[in-house]
Formats: structure tokens, sequence, C-alpha cells
């Protein structure tokens, strides 16, 4: 998987997996662009994960890149360790940071993709001079701690400002939503500009999670080369 703006991807959350064989649900998802690893401390959101001795092993195993998702306190401390662990990408809440560029440094630092992730009251704007630090921005469309809720369209408009910010600094930084994301839901997500998209109940509620991620990949592709086609023209660049 590369972290590119012009490609859709989706990225199946565990969070939704079986846990007791999670080796057997990651061979379930080998289609995926990554795997979307929800690590929760209990503390930063009011749920329990897994934590790095876990996620080592799942490195280890899986057939599909790992896209870790740190929704903890004390991140400057930790997320490095994620980094070393050998993801692909490591995400951070920056309301969880007391030094966001320092971190972004650091993880790009260990060979990670760095990843920034902004809860739903988290305003974009802030953070904008911060793009050329970051792989990817996340945009969170629930709350996070749980799987399973409703998608927030009153999300649409930041997805919106980050997508023109990204355009207009003409930076390399992917756009990834996470939360309620559907088969319907991401037509939305998509056309507002986002090309990453978590997905866990809408993967692995669905009896092959194989076959839900080719008709994710096949809307969101749809709805995000339909309002930006801008973005996917191939025409040689005049030198
Ligand atoms: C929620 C997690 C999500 C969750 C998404 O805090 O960050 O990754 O697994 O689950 P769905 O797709 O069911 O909303
Ligand atoms: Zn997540």
């Amino acid at each position: 998987m590369s972290i590119s703006p012009l490609k859709c991807c989706i990225n199946p959350s565990i969070l939704s997996a079986d846990f007791v064989n999670l080796e057997a649900e990651l061979a379930r998802i080998s289609n995926a662009d990554a795997v979307h690893v929800d690590v929760m401390d209990n503390h930063f959101v009011p749920n329990l994960t897994i934590g790095l001795p876990v996620v080592e092993r799942l490195q280890k195993v899986s057939p599909v890149p790992l896209d870790g998702h740190l929704m903890i306190s004390n991140v400057d401390r930790w997320a490095p360790q994620f980094a070393d662990a050998g993801l692909y990408s490591v995400t951070f809440h920056v309301e969880a940071s007391d030094a966001p560029i320092k971190l972004a440094r650091e993880l790009r630092a260990r060979g990670a993709k760095a990843g920034m992730a902004l809860r739903p009251a988290t305003p974009v704007e802030p953070y904008l001079d911060m793009l050329p630090e970051l792989d990817m921005l996340l945009i969170m469309t629930v709350e996070p701690g749980f799987g399973g809720q409703a998608f927030l369209d009153v999300m649409l408009p930041k997805i919106r400002r980050a997508r023109a910010a990204v355009e207009g600094s003409g930076v390399d930084v992917a756009i990834q939503v996470d939360g309620g994301i559907t088969e319907e839901t991401i037509t939305r997500a998509a056309e507002a500009g986002a090309n990453i998209f978590v997905a866990g109940s809408a993967v692995y509620g669905r009896p092959s999670p194989a076959d839900a991620i080719e008709s994710l990949r096949e809307n969101g592709q749809l709805a995000f080369t339909s309002t930006t086609p801008h973005l996917n023209n191939t025409a040689p660049q005049p030198a």
C-alpha cells in the first residue's frame, strides 16, 4: 500500500473482528490495502483494546500492512515504539500530543508514515501549516472509542476544507476517515475528498469481508474520481 491522495484505499478495522483468532481474521481481508489497528487505553477513550505486544505479533503475521490508530494518552512516549515495531503507518491524536511536529518527525525517522487524527470537535484549521510534516490526516467521523456508531455527516465540511488545503498546498497527504463508513456513507465521504476509508462493521459484519472490501472500494473510487477528476489526470505535465 502506498499512501497517496490519488488512490482510494479500504482499511478494515480489526476492532470488529473476532479477537480469539486474529491471524485467521487477517487472512479474510488479504485484499485490503491495509489493516486498521485500534489501540485504546481506557483513558484517552472510554474503551480498552490491545497494546504494543499484540500489535508486534500482528505485524509479524499480517498479509497486509498495518495502519495503527493510537487512541491513547502519553502518545509522545508510546507512538515511536509502534513505528519501531515496523507498522506501515502510525496515527496519533493531536489532542493527546504535547509536541505533534516533533512526534511526526520521529515517526518518519523511524520509517513509518506519520498520521495525525482529529476528534470530531477538533478543528482542522490550526493544523494546516503542519501538513508537510504528515503523510496522512485522519478525520474522525464518530467519537473515537467504539465500532458500530453512525457516521457524522456534520464532519463533511471539515473533510472538504482539509482536501482543499491539501490541494492548495500541493503536499502529498492522504485524508483518512474512520467511523460509520458503509457502502452508502463512503460515497459522501469520498465526494468530500477523503481517500482512505476505515471500515469495521461494514467489513467484518458481512458474510464475506473480502467482497465487502471490493464493493466499498468500488463505491469510494467512483465517488472520489467523479468529484475530483483533476486529481486523477494522468496526462503528461508540461516541462
Ligand atoms: C472507533 C475506531 C474505529 C472503529 C470503526 O473509535 O477508531 O476504527 O473500528 O468502526 P465502524 O466502521 O464500525 O464504525
Ligand atoms: Zn480507528
